[in-house]
């Protein structure tokens, strides 16, 4: 459950785009822009929703005072479901109408400071492209970082990689391990509104190797309108108990999710979704206690909507277990057949890439198994 894979691609049909509703759609964009910024607002979702007000009352749950501070904000803010957008994509997905042009949208999560492990996705498996004729398209989701001096630093980061990328959401809200739930919380509304009619996503974390190429190649198997069918599929998660130790990274309180075993998930470092799918659990989200857990946030809602996650083969969330002295655990020959594999530095994620789309890479049926 520690790790999170996000894949997401967007496809465009360049009839779609001179639709004359998505035209529509973006004119009323650009006026409302040009409303907020004649009001003086750079921030079109700051005065939306009443700021998020710590619940004191959470502090009568029993040995409370003896918590750790970040197992107490989980008790004090987990009703907070509405932060400020700070960066926005509206037309990412060029318009709610357009969305259907984009045929798997990467959903990936990254704290501000990976700002290296952006610019290496940008380059590799991420890059917004045709794959196979259809569109990718990439969105990073974000929350901000430090404080004072530090977060402003931070927010300029991110605000000058969108001016040069135009991929990222950000919104204000602490961006830690167990606000994971709400960042993905915040992203389903967003997309809601904005990409409703995009057919698959990818979602996970940025320190994978995502083969976005096999994901078209799998996903272009559900038929046409495959994207308007229920489908979750990653590394499935079986059987998994909450923890209920104040003290772990996975602390989950008894008062957000009672039961002693959690419905089926896939694990977050990464999964793919149709677009149907992806609404569903946003749908569901609204009466679901938001765990600080993302992925078996994910089955719960799953769960709620009475769907459930599929296992594919393809989704390493534990890396490959590749056996034996001599053999090279990046050969490019492992991952050019996998979907998801978790996790991979930096530098080798660069190399790999090229090397899986060489056409001269020979890879045989004799090559060491994985
Ligand atoms: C505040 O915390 C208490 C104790 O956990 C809980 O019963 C109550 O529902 C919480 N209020 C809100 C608004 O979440
Ligand atoms: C989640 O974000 C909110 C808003 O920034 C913050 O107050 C809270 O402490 C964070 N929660 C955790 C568990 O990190
Ligand atoms: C969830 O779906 C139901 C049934 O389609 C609908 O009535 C309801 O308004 C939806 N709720 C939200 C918050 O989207």
């Amino acid at each position: 459950m520690v790790l999170t894979i996000v894949l997401v691609i967007l496809s465009y049909s360049s009839e779609d785009v001179s639709d004359s509703d998505s035209t529509i759609l973006q004119v009323d964009v650009r006026n409302y822009q040009i409303q907020l910024k004649s009001l003086g607002r750079t921030f079109p979702h700051v005065d939306r929703f009443p700021k998020c007000v710590i619940n004191t009352s959470a502090e009568q749950v029993k040995d409370f005072h003896s918590f750790p501070p970040i197992s107490k904000d989980i008790l004090y803010y987990h009703h907070c479901r509405h932060f400020p957008m700070i960066l926005d994509i509206p037309n990412k997905c060029g318009g709610a109408y357009g969305s259907s042009d984009v045929f798997l949208l990467l959903v990936i999560k990254s704290p501000a400071v990976n700002y290296d492990r952006r610019e290496v996705l940008r380059k590799t498996w991420a890059e917004e492209r045709l794959s196979n004729g259809v569109w990718i398209r990439r969105i990073f989701i974000s929350g901000t970082m430090g404080t004072g001096y530090e977060k402003e630093r931070l927010n300029k980061l991110l605000q000058l990689e969108q001016r040069k990328y135009n991929d990222i959401l950000q919104w204000d809200f602490k961006d830690t391990f167990s606000n994971l739930t709400l960042k993905q919380t915040l992203f389903l509304e967003w997309f809601e509104k904005n990409c409703p009619n995009t057919q698959f996503l990818f979602n996970g974390d940025d320190d994978v190797f995502a083969n976005t190429d096999n994901m078209v190649v799998y996903l272009q198997h559900f038929k046409r309108n495959g994207g308007r069918r229920h489908l979750f599929a990653g590394n499935v998660m079986p059987q998994m108990d909450p923890i209920r130790h104040p003290h772990s990274r996975y602390f989950v309180p008894e008062e957000l999710y009672r039961p002693n075993i959690f419905p089926d998930y896939c694990s977050g470092g990464g999964y793919l979704l149709s677009g149907y799918t992806a609404l569903i659990i946003y749908n569901m989200s609204h009466s679901v206690p938001l765990i600080p857990i993302d992925d078996a946030y994910m089955g719960l809602c799953l769960a709620k909507a009475g769907l459930r996650p599929e296992h594919h083969i393809g989704v390493r969330q534990y890396g490959l277990n590749v056996k034996g002295k001599d053999v090279d655990d990046l050969n490019p020959c492992f991952y050019k057949e996998m979907l998801v594999v978790h996790r991979m530095l930096s530098g080798d994620m660069y190399t790999m890439w090229h090397r899986i789309q060489d056409p001269d890479l020979k890879c045989s049926p004799s090559d060491p198994k994985m």
